[in-house]
């Protein structure tokens, strides 16, 4: 398919929002506020921010320019420009990373769903014990949360299966603001509990005590999968890019943004557990087992509060996970109806397809069927590990070895520059960065995760 013929992101605004779309998932709204409750706060959020700077930007800039530049799904953007060398490889590892991830993250995304309903239906009505209770019984049910992901698989598919600017785009243009909203009206009635203020300075006042080289590293960690680096998805969406694009802005706005709906989602949850004297580092379970209860116990006074901020809750987290989901289904999507030369329905179909068998296996394996487990890890637990602390880190690394070694630095400039239509001053730090920087800092994880450092 030429280049003239694909179809690209109808707007600026487009790219933007579909992007950030992708960016912003879980990982904004459950798993960077558990983690900053987890390491100390706003120490964290330091080295965070550090991180998004120094080696997120730079790597999101890599797979973008990696991916307009062959304007095709990531494993041929990846074979056209390694020219038949093993580099190819990271394109079609990146497809494979992205379906195992929406295998589990759907597993999450269901969850919410059914939290969703369960807070509408006022379900989630007791003390700790009962919503302790009400997750464990929920989770360990062989039928309802594989159904429930199942079903977040198929809402996916059909945004998906519409197409670039009639799915993925629209949805993104109504979704993104939409959760926007619902964020700022949620922090707002969060801030304004009595002893909110606590909340607000364990985000915002820095604790050095509690630093540690783990803490460097999980805020790295945490910084890739916020920002879908390492699963060609950011080269994928960049496939869509219009020439004009620019590309170190794009790859800036969305950090920006994303970056923001974090800690928006940070002074969403801070203020209003500790207005009820819960400590948020409970890990994990922070979004399932105490949040609700702390909705409840913070708005006591006026129930009808307690009720609309926890179903917005719900509402704000499944939307979150689906702007991401869709963008973890388009990698598969756009590779199958390419690589394959079907249309992009049956594209479409297929990665359901793989997908719902995934999902139901992660989601038996988290609670009904123990048993499906490797190397005494549950399944779920499997691909998340295997996912996010192995392939996505890697195929980040050789992305960054690629663009800053491997493919010509023309390509490179020209990318950058828009074909020296402007003037692309951070060339030169850039590319410093994704030769040096960047991949030095990955190896830190990885070495570290075995025990090496
Ligand atoms: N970034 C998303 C989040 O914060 C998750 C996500 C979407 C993702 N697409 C991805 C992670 C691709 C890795 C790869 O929740």
């Amino acid at each position: 398919m030429s280049r003239s013929e694909r179809i690209n992101f109808g707007s600026r605004l487009g790219v933007v929002l579909a992007t950030a779309g992708s960016a912003v998932g879980l990982g904004n709204v459950w798993r960077f506020p558990f983690m900053t409750g987890h390491n100390g706060g706003a120490a964290f959020i330091l080295i965070y921010l550090g991180c998004i700077l120094l080696l997120g930007i730079p790597g999101m800039i890599s797979e973008f320019i990696v991916g307009r530049h062959s304007a095709s799904n990531a494993a041929r953007s990846y074979r056209r420009l390694a020219n038949g060398t093993p580099w190819m490889v990271i394109g079609y590892m990146g497809v494979f990373t992205s379906m195992l991830i929406l295998g589990f993250y759907a597993v999450v995304a269901g969850w919410c769903l059914q939290y969703l309903f369960a807070s509408l239906a006022e379900k989630l009505q007791g003390d700790a014990a009962f919503v302790s209770r009400y997750f464990a019984d929920f989770s360990s049910d062989p039928v309802k949360p594989a159904l429930w992901a199942v079903v977040f698989v198929l809402i996916t598919h059909v945004v998906v299966s519409r197409g670039i600017r009639d799915g993925i785009e629209k949805a993104s243009k109504l979704l993104m603001p939409l959760l926007f909203v619902l964020l700022v009206f949620i922090v707002v009635a969060s801030c304004m509990l009595p002893g909110a203020g606590k909340g607000v300075e364990f985000l915002f006042k820095p604790d050095f005590s509690k630093l540690n080289t783990g803490v460097f590293l999980e805020a790295l960690g945490q910084a890739f999968f916020s920002l879908s680096l390492g699963t060609a998805c950011l080269c994928t969406y960049a496939s869509y890019f219009g020439r004009r694009t620019n590309l170190a802005g794009a790859a800036v706005q969305i950090a920006l943004i994303d970056t923001l709906i974090a800690i928006l989602a940070g002074l969403m949850i801070f203020p209003a557990a500790f207005s009820v004297g819960v400590h948020p580092d409970s890990g994990p379970s922070l979004i399932f087992i105490t949040l609700p209860n702390v909705f409840r116990e913070a708005f006591i006074g006026v129930p009808a509060v307690g009720y609309v901020v926890s179903v917005l809750f719900y509402a704000l987290m499944s939307l979150a996970a689906l702007t991401s989901t869709i963008s973890m289904h388009e990698i598969g999507t756009a590779f199958f109806h390419e690589e394959l030369k079907l249309s992009r329905r049956g594209g479409a179909a297929i990665v359901t397809v793989l997908c719902c068998v995934m999902t139901v296996l992660c989601s038996l394996s988290f609670g009904a069927c123990p048993g499906l487990s490797v190397a005494g890890r549950s399944l779920m637990d499997c691909f998340d590990y295997i996912t996010a602390q192995v392939l996505m880190p890697l195929a980040a690394f050789l992305t960054c070895l690629f663009v800053g070694w491997y493919i010509p630095r023309k390509v490179v400039a020209d990318e950058l520059s828009n074909h020296g239509s402007y003037d692309a001053w951070y060339t030169g730090l850039y590319l410093y960065s994704v030769r040096i920087v960047c991949p030095l800092g990955i190896l830190a994880i990885f070495l570290h995760q075995f025990g090496l450092i």
